[in-house]
């Protein structure tokens, strides 16, 4: 019997105490917009909270105090107090409060750092532009970005809509077809935090997640700078990989800047193997999981434009998510 508990309980704590990680956590802000959007919502709760724990009381007494108590809570005056004269107070301070949450959608300045987060279904195209970068850098599934300093974010959406939510820095945005919309994420705090999308998107919308990486200034332009450069082979067994690439059809939708690999559709891969995960936050990143994913991306994320690529002999494939996981 009290193994039967135990199994059943199991899982809700292991729920319950997995929303008390810290990476993916609208109560625990590491930004100015998601602190202010916890505040808001810490007021919320306690106000509430009082209002349940005094309802809760009134209930009590008028079920089972002595008889000149329940006198007192029947009538007219405490309807009138509790029912409407309460909700008229509290009701405005609430709305107060959530005008003084800084509204994230921000005018647009060329000299900031702008992250454009394009939607796909089945994953995030992001492009950094901004001051001392003559062409976009591509990338995809993952954000970097600098501690205390403003970021613009240009959101947009190629196929259907999506939501942009990364509960540890800021509110969440709808990503909209023909629709640009923009708001500014000024993070407090380095570390990693997981984003997820927020709006049903199809089959693999709850598969749908994203890394955002926030880095020291200095880390951040030199990531930055490095993820600029461009990818060609090192050397011959890099090259012989990349033929492997080639001959399987890989560059018809990903691009490698400096190869002749220059798909669309999927995943810029120039810098693959620097991300933490694969395939929209679905895997951590490897040599494995890399192979694991070309062999069997259908196994994995059923219905995704990527087909199973099982035509690779063993050694070819090892090659293969060796030289891509290579790509840092
Ligand atoms: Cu993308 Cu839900």
């Amino acid at each position: 019997m009290t193994r039967r508990v135990v199994i059943t309980l199991l899982p809700a704590a292991a729920l319950a105490l997995a929303g008390c990680s810290t990476m993916q956590s609208a109560l625990d802000p590491a930004g100015i917009n998601a602190r202010q959007v916890a505040d808001l919502w810490w007021l919320m709760v306690w106000v509430l909270s009082g209002a349940f724990v005094i309802v809760m009381a009134v209930l009590a007494a008028a079920l089972f105090a002595p008889r000149h108590w329940r006198e007192r809570v029947r009538g007219t005056t405490l309807i009138a107090a509790g029912g409407v004269a309460l909700p008229v107070v509290v009701v405005p301070v609430f709305l107060l409060a959530s005008f003084a949450v800084q509204w994230p959608l921000v005018p647009e300045r060329p000299d900031r750092l702008t992250i454009h987060v394009i939607g796909h279904q089945f994953w995030w195209e992001v492009r950094y532009t901004g001051p001392g970068l003559a062409q976009p850098v591509v990338s995809a599934n993952e954000i970097r970005m600098p501690v205390g300093q403003p970021v613009q974010f240009r959101l947009t959406t190629e196929d259907v809509i999506h939501s942009f939510w990364l509960p540890n820095l800021a509110g969440k945005i709808d990503m909209i077809p023909g629709q640009v919309n923009h708001m500014e994420i000024t993070a407090e705090r380095t570390g990693v935090f997981r984003g997820q999308c927020y709006e049903f998107c199809g089959a693999q919308h709850a598969h749908m997640a994203f890394m955002a990486v926030v880095m020291e200034p200095d880390g951040f332009a030199a990531w930055l700078a490095r993820e600029a450069q461009p990818a060609p082979p090192r050397g011959p067994v890099e090259e012989r990989a990349f033929q492997a690439f080639l001959r399987g059809g890989c560059a018809s939708c990903h691009a490698i800047r400096g190869t002749t690999a220059d798909g669309g559709g999927g995943p810029d891969l120039t810098h693959v193997g620097g991300r933490l995960t694969l395939a929209a936050g679905m895997l951590p990143n490897g040599e494995g999981p890399m192979g694991g994913w070309i062999a069997g991306a259908q196994n994995i994320k059923p219905g995704n434009r990527m087909p199973n690529f099982n035509g690779f002999d063993g050694e070819t494939l090892r090659a293969l998510s060796s030289y891509l996981y290579g790509l840092k």
